[in-house]
């Protein structure tokens, strides 16, 4: 799962992104349909499922803790569910790769089974912050450890049962979130958690649209546990995620319209539409539907002169992956752009405030980093050499600012952009973005 490859991005000035672009499906929704599927009774079908490096983590260990699944084929699965009390002991331990929401969701699921199990992961998994979810477990009775930093390998002991609690979680967080909830579908009696500020919530949504009964009251979650999930179908929608690099490369380019297909539009996802309307962009969102409780339909957006905006807190939890995307945007903006309150973003793959601020510096930007957000002045983005730092999103935000840097720009620690969006450099080539890749044996 780990990347033992290099691998360089090259984009050429000049590019111009236009079409109809399909990305991908969404992570977050194809996570937790192999997780869920596969403790539902009877068969899940999904389809538009992430064959992504990280969603591809979560199948392996979903089939080594038991569980059948057909797949993917074209990014159809069908999984054979065992039921919440069906998963068996796994030979040896689950490797998530650079997957968080891997190891944090499994953390939950499995702390309440009947067996052991460890959790291990790529050199950038191992130093993510786990103790934001072994605590709420500990709270419910989970016998889990870590290392003394708090972080993996993730060793899962039996215990005889689970105890809800009722969690107000300390940060905005959808991975703590679920991974209590998953927990208390094995836990005695009520298990709540209570957000401070909007996070993903499909792992609600997808309980529910597996039959099993969720309360959601304003900001409290809660279920009861030891009910019965039932298998069913799940449409995946494309990651709105994915789809952002492609939303602010067409805001800030000067090509012509360019239009996301079938992109999830689940409210707590759509802070990056929001912020880029603030800036003045040229966009349009059209709904089409539902999904297996998803909401689903398409981004049309073109050139438009943006302005640097202060993003208000309330839109940081329902934009936070985005952010890497949108300082692109800012550096392209007229004025200053002012992010703060986004202290998660220190603890992401990479620490994006870090590894985004020293890269738009070495393209010329004007940036300030801040310890829970940054500051950018918008201008003119030169060429030059930035570091990835083996972050997917980073190495995809830098890739779009090619439309309008004066040189090439090249990217080094691209390899992980397998993780969310295999195909990210075919398709932006094919929509416009003059990209070349050069793979290295590392
Ligand atoms: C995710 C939740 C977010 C997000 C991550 C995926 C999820 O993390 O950044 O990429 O699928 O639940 P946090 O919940 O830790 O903010």
């Amino acid at each position: 799962m780990s990347h033992a490859n290099q691998r360089r991005f090259i984009i050429e000035p000049g590019g111009s992104l236009s079409g109809d672009i399909r990305v991908p499906g969404d992570k977050s929704v194809s996570h937790r349909a192999v997780m869920l599927g596969s403790v539902a009774e009877g068969v899940t079908r999904v389809r538009g499922f992430l064959e992504g490096d990280d969603a591809m983590a979560t199948l392996a260990a979903m089939r080594a803790l038991g569980v059948r699944i057909d797949g993917p084929e074209a990014g159809a699965l069908t999984i054979h569910g065992v039921g919440l009390h069906g998963l068996s002991a796994p030979d040896e331990p689950l490797d998530l790769g650079n997957s968080g929401t891997s190891m944090r969701l499994l953390t939950g699921l499995l702390c309440g089974q009947r067996f052991a199990t460890t959790l291990i992961g790529d050199q950038s998994l191992m130093t993510r912050p786990m103790r934001r979810v072994t605590e709420p477990l500990g709270q419910m009775g989970a016998d889990i450890v870590t290392s003394d930093k708090g972080t993996a390998p993730v060793g899962i002991q039996p215990v005889t049962s689970l105890m809800g609690i009722d969690y107000p979680l300390p940060m905005a967080s959808a991975q703590v979130k679920s991974a209590v909830l998953l927990a208390g579908l094995y836990a005695r009696g009520e298990t709540a958690v209570t957000e401070p500020g909007i996070t993903r919530d499909h792992t609600e949504r997808m309980l529910q649209a597996l039959g099993y009964p969720v309360e959601v009251d304003g900001p409290r979650v809660a279920l009861t546990g030891h009910g019965r999930l039932t298998g069913g179908s799940i449409q995946v929608p494309a990651d709105i995620s994915s789809a952002a690099f492609f939303l602010v490369g067409a805001a800030i380019g000067a090509g012509e319209a360019v239009t996301l297909l079938d992109v999830g539009l689940n409210p707590t996802r759509t802070g990056v539409v929001e912020i880029l309307k603030r800036m003045g962009a040229d966009l349009e969102v059209i709904a089409k539907g539902d999904g297996a409780g998803e909401p689903v339909g398409d981004i049309r957006i073109q050139a438009a002169s943006l302005e640097g905006i202060e993003i208000p807190p309330s839109l940081v939890p329902v934009a936070i992956d985005e952010f890497p995307a949108l300082f692109i945007a800012a550096a392209c903006a007229r004025g200053e752009t002012l992010l703060r309150g986004a202290e998660e973003l220190r603890v992401k793959e990479s620490d994006r405030i870090a590894v985004m601020a020293t890269g738009l510096e070495r393209l010329g930007v004007q940036v300030e980093a801040l310890p829970d957000g940054i500051r950018i002045v918008g201008g003119r983005l030169g060429g030059g050499h930035v570091q990835a730092k083996g972050d997917h999103r980073v190495a995809m935000a830098f890739a779009m600012a090619g439309l309008v840097a004066d040189g090439p720009i090249v990217i080094d620690g691209c390899a992980e952009v397998d993780t969310s969006f295999p195909g990210f450099a075919g398709l932006a080539r094919s929509a416009g973005l003059p990209i070349a890749v050069e793979e290295q044996a590392g």
